[in-house]
């Protein structure tokens, strides 16, 4: 399976300021081989992205989709508009859309399938609020991915993507979660999305205060398929060194 190293950057930077990023990191990042590169701008800088990207080999996406087509829905965006605008992937579920906009698993499981449905694939985010026995946190996420993936069938499970960010791990002040405990919980998770669609392999990558010293050693844990960085990337040297560390721990690189 192919490595997926990507970033939301959540709401920061300016479409100018897109455009400063890209010009900087796309050439950090030429050569790089085995891996799948994503970059989830803010919606308004989206279409930065795709005139720095398309041809690349560098994904882009959202951070978020409304549920439905289209309609009275002030503010929000559909997925037709993102897949439109060439994006392949969109962020659904994160924590702070959870905590900050009340989303329920209903209305994620709602988002997942809209971006399925619009040829996108969802990163479902998955996480526990507070550090617990392994057991407890498998159980709370199992549970979370079932509601949240309720509407998909087998045929479009393998569009879609876990991202396992533990919300204590998350933003200013935290550290990454221990790669050991990281390894765990993505093998629980693959266990029993492996009972739940066999035949189907859902890469699951690892959210939470990624940096370039910790990449490597998340990277290479077992049933770890990626790295999802947030606020270290929003430098683009950080972030390229964040990709070859990542790529470079699985698959020894290439340049
Ligand atoms: P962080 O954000 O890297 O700034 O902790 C990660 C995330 O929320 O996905």
């Amino acid at each position: 399976m192919t490595t997926l190293i990507g970033t939301s950057w959540k709401m920061n930077l300016t479409s100018t300021e897109a455009d400063a990023w890209f010009r900087s990191f796309v050439p950090l990042v030429a050569g790089i081989a085995g891996c799948e590169l994503f970059v989830l701008p803010p919606f308004t800088a989206i279409w930065v992205a795709r005139v720095h990207l398309a041809g690349t080999g560098i994904a882009w996406g959202a951070q978020d989709v409304h549920p439905d087509e289209e309609g009275a829905h002030t503010g929000d965006v559909s997925a037709s508009m993102l897949a439109d605008l060439g994006c392949s992937f969109v962020e659904v579920g994160h924590s702070e859309r959870r905590r900050e906009h009340r989303e329920t698993p209903d209305l994620i499981a709602a988002k997942v399938a809209a971006a399925v449905h619009a040829g996108m694939r969802p990163i479902l985010c998955v996480g526990e609020r507070t550090p617990g026995p392994l057991d407890d946190v498998v159980a709370g996420l199992l549970d979370d991915l079932g509601q949240s993936l309720a509407r998909l069938g087998p045929p479009d499970a393998d569009r879609v993507v876990i991202a396992y960010e533990p919300v204590w791990a998350i933003g200013e002040g935290a550290t990454a979660a221990p790669p050991d405990r990281v390894g765990q919980v993505h093998r629980a998770l693959a266990d029993r999305l492996a009972d739940r669609w066999p035949g189907v392999r859902v890469p699951i990558i690892y959210g939470g205060s990624v940096d370039a010293g910790s990449a490597s050693a998340l990277a290479a844990e077992p049933g770890v398929d990626g790295l999802f960085v947030g606020r270290r990337a929003l430098d683009p040297s950080e972030f390229a060194r964040i990709a070859w560390a990542g790529v470079t721990a699985r698959t020894g690189g290439a340049r």
